[in-house]
């Protein structure tokens, strides 16, 4: 395997400079963590579009911490730990939607919707937003909201006036007595309807009331309430009449100053499904790294041309489910470590995972997990071990260490497609000073559960979601927006 040398530089808060030798082959890379600043991520929240060659692109950013202003005086130990029990909220309330484990059955929502009384979807997509990292900015009415975007959801909403009870935001609150092309929807409406499968709960309505009323409730108590709407969307000047979206005039939660929350689920009222006479259910992006100079992309469309990948696009088939929850699922057959390709028997039985936008740490099955684990350790030996830390149970101390060699991580994609995780993913920084360093990997509870591909492992990648075509595309790409 190959070595080399890193300059040294200095940075905000923490810099990690290591050695990486791809396994495979791979070359040397430098790894740069960077903990930006809170200033400097909110100074660059309102984030730019443009369109170029039929497809509308959308500079995309990190949105660090929680943003609730509350994270300052804590240690990065408490600032992990606490977005590690987020995530993993997330893991588990994203098994609930599939129907998959806690109940140790591969219940679906076919079962589900047999019986009416029964089909209670409870809705706890981004359990907590301060998982959901990545925000884009669009314009809805005559203004702009700066959004989260997150693969999980399906309705779009923002915060709107007269607001009961609002979180602070960057952008001015959206006024529907300002904008003229905005119209409630009732509750008559094919969109109050797609509610109960969009929110878990269906649209309400009051006798004197014909506005169609919406609840998103999530688990650790953060919500959205008001009414369902419509208005123009407009992407990077390609508008979008009579978008369906959540007014909320009630809203509690970690928001971080967004003004809500993009949803590009699969189903029939996230953005893709709405968009899709102008961008053909196609929609890609770059989730670049925290550090607060890196931006990525999404891009709405399915022009190649606009991509910046460095690799040819590979493609794995969607499998679709219609009847399980927004997600994009793909089948993992294999994992490789270093270019050892891991054996398991999790590769051929209950291969499904998802790929989220706003899960961080990717979750795999215990029978796919424990022998990634030992691949990792046997290639990793040479390094001093360090106590678990949360969700991470494959530690290390490095401090001291000024090279360190990192195997590579491919997944492996039903057709052969091999995604090389970026050297930045491998390994999880818990500690500044290098003495907690962590394979970014986690367990799941139970083998009926199902796994998931977090953003971590998604970074520097261009992943290219094609609804219609029910297929899902990888290429090396270094995140930016030019
Ligand atoms: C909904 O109700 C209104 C008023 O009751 C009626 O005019 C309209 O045609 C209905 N729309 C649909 C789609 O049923
Ligand atoms: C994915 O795996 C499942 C079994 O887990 C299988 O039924 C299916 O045919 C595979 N491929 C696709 C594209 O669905
Ligand atoms: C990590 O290793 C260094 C150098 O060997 C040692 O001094 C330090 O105590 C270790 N830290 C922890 C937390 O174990």
């Amino acid at each position: 395997m190959a070595w080399g040398a890193c300059g040294v530089a200095a940075a905000a808060l923490l810099l990690l400079l290591l050695l990486l030798a791809g396994g495979g082959g791979g070359g040397v890379h430098c790894l740069q963590e960077v903990t930006a600043s809170r200033t400097a991520l909110q100074r660059r929240f309102h984030l730019r579009s443009r369109a170029e060659s039929g497809a509308t692109v959308l500079e995309l950013r990190h949105h660090g911490y929680d943003g609730s202003g509350r994270a300052g005086g804590r240690s990065r130990e408490e600032e992990v730990g606490g977005l590690f029990s987020s995530d993993a909220a997330r893991v588990s309330s994203l098994q609930r939607r599939v129907g998959g484990g806690g109940g140790g059955g591969d219940r679906s929502w076919a079962e589900d919707g047999a019986s009416k009384a029964q089909r209670r979807v409870p809705v706890t997509s981004g359990a907590r937003f301060r998982t959901l990292n990545y925000v884009a900015t669009v314009g809805l009415g005559g203004g702009e909201a700066t959004v989260i975007v997150d693969t999980a959801s399906e309705l779009t909403w923002v915060q709107c006036a007269p607001c009961a009870s609002c979180h602070d935001q960057q952008d001015p609150l959206f006024d529907p007595s300002s904008s003229p092309s905005y119209a409630v929807l009732p509750c008559n409406s094919s969109s109050c309807d797609a509610l109960q499968v969009a929110a878990g709960t269906p649209g309400t309505c009051g006798d004197d009331q014909p506005a169609c009323s919406y609840t998103l409730s999530y688990r650790d108590g953060s919500f959205s309430h008001g009414v369902l709407a419509h208005d123009k969307l407009s992407l990077a000047g390609e508008v979008i009449d009579g978008f369906v979206f959540g007014c909320g005039t009630s809203n509690q939660g970690p928001f971080g100053g967004t003004s809500g929350l993009m949803g590009l689920g699969r189903s029939q009222l996230s953005l893709i499904s709405q968009t899709i006479d102008q961008f053909g259910g196609v929609f890609s992006y770059c989730l670049p790294l925290k550090e607060s100079e890196s931006s990525g992309s999404l891009v709405l469309g399915d022009d190649t041309s606009v991509y910046r990948n460095s690799t040819p696009i590979v493609y794995t088939t969607m499998v679709s489910d219609p009847l399980q929850g927004p997600f994009y699922f793909v089948n993992l057959t294999g994992i490789t470590i270093g270019g050892q390709e891991v054996q398991s028997s999790g590769f051929t039985a209950s291969s499904k995972v998802i790929i989220d936008s706003g899960t961080i740490i990717t979750s795999l099955v215990p029978s796919v997990y424990n022998p990634v684990k030992a691949e990792f350790l046997s290639q990793f030996a040479e390094y001093p071990q360090a106590p678990g830390f949360s969700i991470l149970d494959t530690c290390f101390n490095l401090t001291g260490f000024r090279e360190v060699q990192i195997p590579s991580l491919k997944f492996v994609f039903e057709a052969g497609v091999e995604v090389e995780v970026d050297s930045s993913g491998v390994l999880y920084f818990v500690s500044s000073d290098a003495s907690q360093v962590c394979l970014a990997l986690a367990s799941l509870k139970s083998e009926y559960e199902t796994s998931i591909i977090g953003n971590y492992q998604q970074k520097n990648l261009r992943i290219i979601f094609d609804t219609l075509g029910s297929q899902i595309g990888f290429a090396q790409e270094t995140c930016d927006y030019i």
